[in-house]
């Protein structure tokens, strides 16, 4: 018989798994503690922007018309107890208030919320990204409550989705980590994986503390190579270089790549940034922060790129006060596919150079609603030329195709003065140029 899983947690990760699963033929319950979410999924709606998950849910939630039936979702833990051979834990880690850390108390109650209605042989699958140490410390609380004793078992599993393809990312993964204790959670795990395992995906079985690492030193790494470009584009500015033909020429390299060497105004969003501060914290714990204290300079490199996009358009604009200048901001999402504003880098700066007195008109295709919520007094149009219209500055910050498709002369006609400064060095000079704007980009020559 197919296995039976259960998702705890129906966010960007746990959504997207259980619609995964769903998809790979098992049979899926989903839970989630907030009823506005539960009923949303029901009817086959998606709570984010996220590109083919909507369509994915809608082919599987049970009650929507010509669906197979096989997603189902409840407030009610006994039930996901009794449905499921196998539970993804997919709440999140948030970083702890006033704290590098990571706020492990979503996980520690969905954990045990679970295990006192265990009364039966299961495998209790940690998603989260968590401080390594949890998993074993999340084991014995297992074992401690489930009425099932050792026949329930704990397994850690990260994931590395990455918003905007989180459900290509799910269904084929570019690799699958399991930390195990027993050949029967492995066995059971290359079960679940069975289909991305027959397309090739690497299955990598480790301990869990290896396990939880791989994903806190993924996102490190990651996040290091951003700051090690943002760096470079530092000093290209300083000494007259272009950044972008320096990133092309160093991936060329195949040991270094040219992914994440895109110089800007830095990464957001809720991982890499709260991801990084709460490996530091946890090597603290474990008296390895020197081994980390690198990491102190990847976060500092990244949050001056926000401060520096500011200086930028100050300059640009003169170089006095922001009052009574009209600046219009292209993107307000952390990254371009996605609604997502969490520790935005392009909001980030909005709110900067409105806070000093600029008239910040901001647009962005998905993020306007979420943006609304957490910047109400910045101001808001309907489209980017609306954004553009009248505007004495331009700033282009999250990089979405339709800002690329803009038709710079049609915008050069709205705008106060045609001044555009790239924050994602994603649009095309050249274009700007000939159509009559200047143009400027961090990390490279003015013209
Ligand atoms: C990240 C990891 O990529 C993913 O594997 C993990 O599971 C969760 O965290 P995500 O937060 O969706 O995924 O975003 P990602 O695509 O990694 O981008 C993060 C930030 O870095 C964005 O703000 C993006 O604009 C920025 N970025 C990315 C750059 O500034 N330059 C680059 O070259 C690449």
């Amino acid at each position: 018989m197919a296995l039976k899983i259960t998702v705890i947690g129906t966010g960007y990760l746990g959504a997207t798994h259980a619609a995964a699963m769903a998809e790979l033929g098992f049979e899926v319950l989903g839970l989630d503690v907030v009823p506005e979410k539960i009923e949303m999924l029901q009817r086959g709606e998606v709570p984010m922007y996220e590109p083919g998950l909507e369509e994915l849910l809608r082919k599987h939630v049970a009650g929507i018309e010509g669906a197979s039936g096989r997603l189902r979702f409840t407030m009610d833990w006994a039930e996901v107890a009794d449905f499921g051979d196998v539970h993804f834990i997919c709440v999140n880690t948030p970083q702890k208030h006033g704290e590098y850390a990571c706020d492990m108390s979503y996980v520690d109650n969905a954990l045990e919320s679970l295990a006192k209605h265990l009364t039966k042989a299961s495998l209790v699958v940690g998603k989260s990204t968590v401080p390594v140490g949890s998993a074993d410390r999340l084991a014995t609380r297992l074992a401690e409550l489930a009425p099932a004793g050792d026949e329930v078992e704990l397994a850690w599993n990260p994931e590395f989705l990455r918003e905007g393809f989180a459900v290509k990312d799910t269904l084929h993964p570019d690799r699958i980590v399991v930390g195990v204790r027993s050949e029967a959670a492995e066995k059971l795990l290359r079960e679940v994986y069975a289909s991305p395992i027959g397309e090739g995906s690497p299955f990598v079985v480790t301990d869990f503390p290896t396990a939880e690492l791989v994903k806190t030193s993924a996102n490190s790494f990651l996040a290091t190579k951003i700051s090690f470009i943002n760096a470079m584009a530092e000093v290209c500015e300083a000494a007259g270089g272009d950044v972008v033909k320096l990133a092309e020429a160093l991936g060329h390299d195949d040991r270094i790549g040219k992914k994440f060497l895109r110089a800007g105004i830095g990464f957001g969003g809720g991982c890499l940034p709260k991801d990084i501060r709460a490996f530091m914290a946890r090597a603290g714990e474990l008296g390895a922060d020197q081994a980390l204290t690198f990491l102190r300079e990847i976060d500092s490199i990244n949050m001056r790129r926000r401060g520096q996009m500011v200086e930028m358009a100050r300059e640009a604009l003169g170089g006095g006060s922001f009052l009574g200048k009209r600046v219009a901001v292209l993107g307000a999402t952390f990254k371009p596919d996605s609604d997502d504003v969490r520790d935005s880098p392009a909001l980030n700066v909005a709110g900067q150079i409105h806070l000093q007195g600029g008239q910040v008109t901001v647009y962005d295709p998905k993020g306007m609603v979420n943006a609304r919520r957490l910047f109400p007094t910045l101001g808001y149009a309907d489209t980017a030329l609306d954004a553009v219209r009248g505007a004495d500055v331009v700033l282009h910050l999250t990089e979405w195709r339709e800002f690329r498709e803009l038709d710079p002369a049609e915008l050069a006609a709205v705008a106060a003065s045609p001044l555009i400064l790239d924050g994602r060095n994603a649009l095309d000079p050249a274009t700007w140029r000939a159509a009559g704007w200047t143009y400027r980009a961090m990390g490279r020559p003015a013209a």
